[in-house]
């Protein structure tokens, strides 16, 4: 059976800043997304940053910002977008990644969003109660097949009447 690290969840602290970078260069093995990350911190708001901690250290970082619906006549006032999520590959699948998700579409919820979407691996994110997104009638503004591209409402009937394109904070387009 996996071994299942015991890993503590909180929201990010300002001295966690460094460690964060640190974590997303060395899972996605660039510094990209760990650039994005700064960015976002610096200009957007609301953002949920969570860390996983294991014996005081950062080995594991989730955010998420806003994403809006172009054009939406109907949309849950605050909707989010997961991205970008990683953990230091000594201490991939231990279930830290999966802690990440549940506590962050948890700590979503208790911030009032109504939905996140995602985009990433199919094979991943329906395990937490992702779907295509395009079974709400959204897509995503970057031409990626519709299966990797998924939502999940975090109220009910919250993406009822919610269709169109989605975007996201421009920063995402360098990446
Ligand atoms: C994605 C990531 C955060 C998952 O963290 P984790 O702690 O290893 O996740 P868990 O232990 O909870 O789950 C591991 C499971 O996810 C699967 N998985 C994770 N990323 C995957 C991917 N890109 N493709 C396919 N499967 C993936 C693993 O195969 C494993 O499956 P299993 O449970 O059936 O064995 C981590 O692999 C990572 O940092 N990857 C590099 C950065 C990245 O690709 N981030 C996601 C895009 S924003």
């Amino acid at each position: 059976m996996k071994k299942t690290a015991q890993a503590a969840i909180r929201p990010e602290k300002a001295e966690d800043i460094a460690a964060v970078f640190a974590v997303n260069q060395q899972a996605f093995k660039r510094q990209e997304e760990a650039r994005l990350v700064d960015v976002l911190r610096a200009q957007v708001s609301p953002l949920l940053s969570l860390v996983a901690v294991v014996d005081k250290a950062v080995v594991g970082h989730i955010l998420f910002s806003p994403v809006h619906v172009e054009n939406a006549r109907r949309a849950p006032q605050l909707m989010l977008g997961l991205a970008p999520m990683a953990v230091l590959p000594e201490y991939q699948r231990k279930g830290i990644g999966s802690l990440l998700v549940r506590r962050g579409l948890d700590a979503c919820r208790a911030a009032g969003s109504g939905a996140v979407v995602v985009l990433g691996h199919p094979g991943y994110y329906p395990r937490f109660g992702f779907v295509p997104a395009v079974q709400f009638n959204l897509r995503c503004e970057y031409p990626v097949p519709d299966n990797v591209f998924m939502a999940i409402e975090l109220m009910p009937c919250s993406l009822d009447g919610c269709q169109g394109i989605v975007k996201y904070h421009p920063a995402f387009a360098g990446v």
